[in-house]
């Protein structure tokens, strides 16, 4: 493609990508808008202009907010260890409905009080505490929300993983990235015989994923009504901690849970430990290949397709397909891609997530639909939620 260096703008057949693949020659709407790029890329990309700008005053606001962006980008890695050290010492528990002084909280957080100092002062700039008189501290909306929320600090915690698994960023994105620790923690995506792992291997994951579950379910229940079904049977519902919230908000909804034999297990646990486990039928197994109970009005798909690649998705759903009544309701719920702010910092995340992970990826609603309707389900649709930076729905019917 033309770069643009010219001063000119470039003849127009150059404007064709240069690639292996043969592409169609762009219309003159979209050669207008390339054009149109180049010419602001140049400006943009000239100090002299930059100068001019940043000394007209509405000119100036607006590139200071970009410079302000794009020093946010490079910097965004420094803000992350910030929230990681404050997770890991506790802070957001120690200053739970209280103001502490520095020294209270060097002493609780076994911090020497000058460092101490030194991280409240960057949590205030990150709007995580504030200082409500000299060396006085309480919590921010998004420090209230950190301490409340144990779910959100295991993930947090979790990420130390993660962070060592794109240290090399350039081998990371490059594809060259070999044994990672996420794909070593989610057991089930590395073997063909997820059925056969250990309470060791399932232990970890299953209990970040019931942690961190709280702020989904609030988020689904809020947004679909599960009271027009006599039974729910989530499937990959790892302890139940969906099922135990359902159960909670719907008393006389039964519930089902399916997951591997030793994640069911767990989930016999944990749904005995909230009063559920009467109400609650536990089936082990392999959903790829092993029969699904049928006797649910309605099943949900909770943060399970974005694990798989493709392949897989199409064996679970043919599946499904093959196990369910005809007029059994399907409800998909995982974070999507999409062009809201939260979709798009969805899949941002869970872009690098996945691919860390070696499987699954964060998909479109219209890419779910696609494969419903491939594997022979009906009325596929996409419904919004309260937050879908957390989940985005789609239904169907088998
Ligand atoms: C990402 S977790 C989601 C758990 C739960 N739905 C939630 O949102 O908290 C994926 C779940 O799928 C289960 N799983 C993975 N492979 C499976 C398989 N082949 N058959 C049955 N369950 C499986 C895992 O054990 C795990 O509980």
């Amino acid at each position: 493609m033309d770069t643009g260096s010219g001063q000119g703008l470039p003849a127009r057949p150059s404007l064709t990508v240069s690639t292996d693949l043969p592409l169609r020659e762009p219309g003159a709407f979209q050669a207008l808008k390339i054009r149109l790029r180049l010419w602001r890329n140049r400006q943009i990309a000239s100090p002299r202009f930059r100068s001019i700008v940043s000394r007209l005053p509405l000119l100036r606001a607006i590139s200071n907010r970009k410079a302000n962006h794009l020093f946010r980008l490079t910097s965004g890695f420094v803000h992350t260890q910030i929230l990681s050290a404050c997770v890991s010492l506790s802070l957001f528990e120690t200053l739970a409905g209280r103001a502490l002084s520095t020294s209270t909280l060097a002493t609780r957080c076994s911090v020497p009080p000058e460092e101490m100092r030194r991280l409240l002062e960057q949590a205030r700039r990150l709007d995580l505490v504030t200082r409500v008189a000299p060396e006085l501290w309480m919590l921010t909306d998004a420090g209230t929300v950190l301490a409340a929320d144990s779910g959100l600090r295991e993930m947090i915690r979790h990420h130390d993983m993660f962070y060592r698994d794109l240290a090399d960023a350039r081998a990371f994105w490059s594809g060259a990235r070999g044994e990672t620790e996420l794909r070593r923690y989610w057991a089930y995506v590395r073997g063909n015989e997820p059925s056969a792992l250990g309470n060791e291997e399932a232990a970890p994951y299953s209990a970040l994923m019931r942690e961190s579950q709280a702020m989904l379910a609030d988020c689904i229940l809020s947004s679909f009504d599960f009271s027009r079904f006599r039974s729910v049977l989530d499937i990959g519902g790892g302890e139940g901690a969906f099922l135990a919230a359902l159960g909670a908000r719907h008393p006389t909804v039964e519930l089902a849970l399916f997951d591997l034999p030793v994640v069911s297990e767990l989930a016999r646990r944990h749904l005995d430990g909230k009063g559920m486990l009467h109400r609650a039928q536990l089936h082990g197994g392999d959903f790829t290949r092993d029969e699904i109970p049928a006797g649910n009005d309605c099943v949900t798909l909770i943060r399970i397709l974005c694990d798989h690649d493709d392949d897989r998705v199409v064996q679970i759903l043919s599946n499904l397909r093959d196990s369910l009544p005809s007029g059994t309701r399907l409800l998909v719920a995982e974070a999507m891609a999409g062009e809201s702010e939260g979709a798009n910092l969805a899949a941002l995340y869970f872009t690098a997530y996945f691919a860390a992970m070696g499987s699954g990826r964060c998909r479109s609603p219209q890419e779910i639909i696609a494969l419903l309707t491939q594997c022979g389900f009906r009325n596929s649709r996409q419904m919004t939620t309260t937050n879908p930076l957390l989940v985005t729905l789609v239904v169907a019917e088998r």
